[in-house]
């Protein structure tokens, strides 16, 4: 092959138009800093910094022992699929039947074959922003059309009804949203989501993606809402979930979906032809973390608890930074504005990717610029990391503004 293959034109437009993933981007170019010998704090990345726990694990290694070593049903085993139902039904009053679950790899693939599953070309998607990465890009890669609805500082990022409803045409299809939420840790509350369910409920075309993944990780009194309890739209919320975040398995790539049975369906058929059903050992796993104690979970949802609010205290320490307080998940968001247009005399500061990369290479702390979650206003600092880290990281990220004029 020549040496100027032109390999863009030679990639698929599809793939030349998506954005590459901000999050995996900055830890991309962390590892590579401390790969160098630079002492690379990193709170880029969206993972538990604790093991998964030992009855899970155990679970799995059985399952090997077992002999689960062939390909599964494309939308699981029949037994997780149960756990799946029950848990549904235990935890967030939904009543799915085993009928309606998929199981897939990873929460990222559940959203992304609903989307697949549901959106032609031309149909609107409304995302509550500041929302996940990979929400927009998934909704380009169905050819469908991004309708980004932002929820304000002033409302804990959180998006009205009556901007909702504004944003639907006759063309959205789905409004989709996370609650706890990546990047903002907002939680949407019963009351609110009630009421964005009446918008629902007035247009019968439009479906609901609710990704409920942070789900275990909520710091409210009020604990944890799922849209899809409420039986006037039950049949059009698809609730999304995994075990990621709230079992600290990431690695083990397991999601899944409740919906009506045409869309489980419909979701069945795009992995039977593109993925096959997920991992064996690791659906095995997830029927021992969904079905055994909780308790490990709680514990580590005390521990973000406790990081959010050292965060929040440090960071109101940290001059013209705006910071809300996060109700869940295990990110900081703050508003850091104030330095666009400053200059540490070597580096000027015109927006959030270029804050982002200055801190990365003068202080040494990966955090992820806001404006791939659709806030250009914002640095998203991930809490999944120990005491001592986050104290040290906010005293660089103190000590790196001191420098900009
Ligand atoms: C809001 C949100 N949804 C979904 C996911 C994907 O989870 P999984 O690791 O199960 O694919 C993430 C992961 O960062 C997330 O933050």
């Amino acid at each position: 092959m020549s040496a100027t293959l032109d390999t863009v034109s030679l990639l698929a437009d599809r793939i030349n138009a998506l954005e590459e993933s901000s999050t995996l981007a900055m830890t991309k170019k962390a590892r590579e800093l401390a790969a160098q010998g630079h002492k690379v704090i990193s709170l880029s990345v969206g993972e538990p910094d604790f093991k998964t726990p030992a009855h899970i694990c155990e679970a799995a290694k059985k399952a090997i022992d077992d002999g689960f070593h062939g390909y599964s049903p494309v939308a699981g085993y029949p037994d997780l699929r149960k756990a799946i139902a029950d848990k549904f039904k235990r935890d967030n009053n939904i009543d799915w039947k085993p009928e309606n679950i998929v199981v897939s790899t990873g929460a990222k693939h559940s959203l992304a074959n609903v989307i697949q599953v549901l959106i032609n070309p031309g149909d609107e998607v409304i995302i509550f922003s500041p929302y996940w990465v990979s929400y927009s890009e998934m909704v380009k890669l169905a050819e469908g059309k991004a309708v980004v609805v932002d929820g304000s500082f002033e409302n804990n990022f959180k998006v009205t009804p009556e901007q909702f409803e504004a944003a639907i045409t006759d063309r959205t299809k789905i409004v989709m949203y996370a609650s706890p939420n990546n990047p903002t840790g907002s939680i949407y509350s019963e009351a609110e989501l009630r009421a964005i369910a009446d918008v629902v409920a007035r247009h019968e075309n439009v479906f609901v993606l609710a990704d409920e993944i942070y789900e275990y990780i909520n710091f409210t009194p009020e604990g944890h809402f799922s849209m899809g309890s409420i039986p006037e739209i039950a049949e059009r919320v698809i609730t999304v979930n995994g075990v990621a975040k709230g079992y600290a398995m990431t690695g083990w790539r397991i999601g899944y979906i409740g919906a009506a049975k045409w869309i489980a369906e419909g979701v069945e058929k795009l992995q039977g032809q593109v993925t096959s059903g997920t991992n064996s050992i690791a659906q095995k796993a997830t029927v021992a973390a969904l079905n055994g104690p909780m308790e490990p979970s709680m514990e580590m949802a005390k521990a973000y608890h406790r990081r959010r609010d050292l965060v929040v205290k440090l960071l109101k320490e940290v001059p013209h930074f705006r910071t809300n307080v996060p109700e869940g998940a295990f990110y900081a968001f703050p508003d850091i504005s104030y330095y666009y247009g400053k200059s540490d005399g070597t580096t000027t500061i015109e927006n959030s990717d270029d804050f982002a990369g200055w801190l990365l290479t003068t202080a040494y702390v990966a955090t992820v610029a806001g404006s791939g979650f659709g806030a250009p206003d914002c640095l998203r600092i991930s809490t999944a990391a120990s005491d001592e880290s986050l104290v040290e990281a906010v005293q660089r990220i103190k000590d790196a503004v001191a420098t900009l004029k």
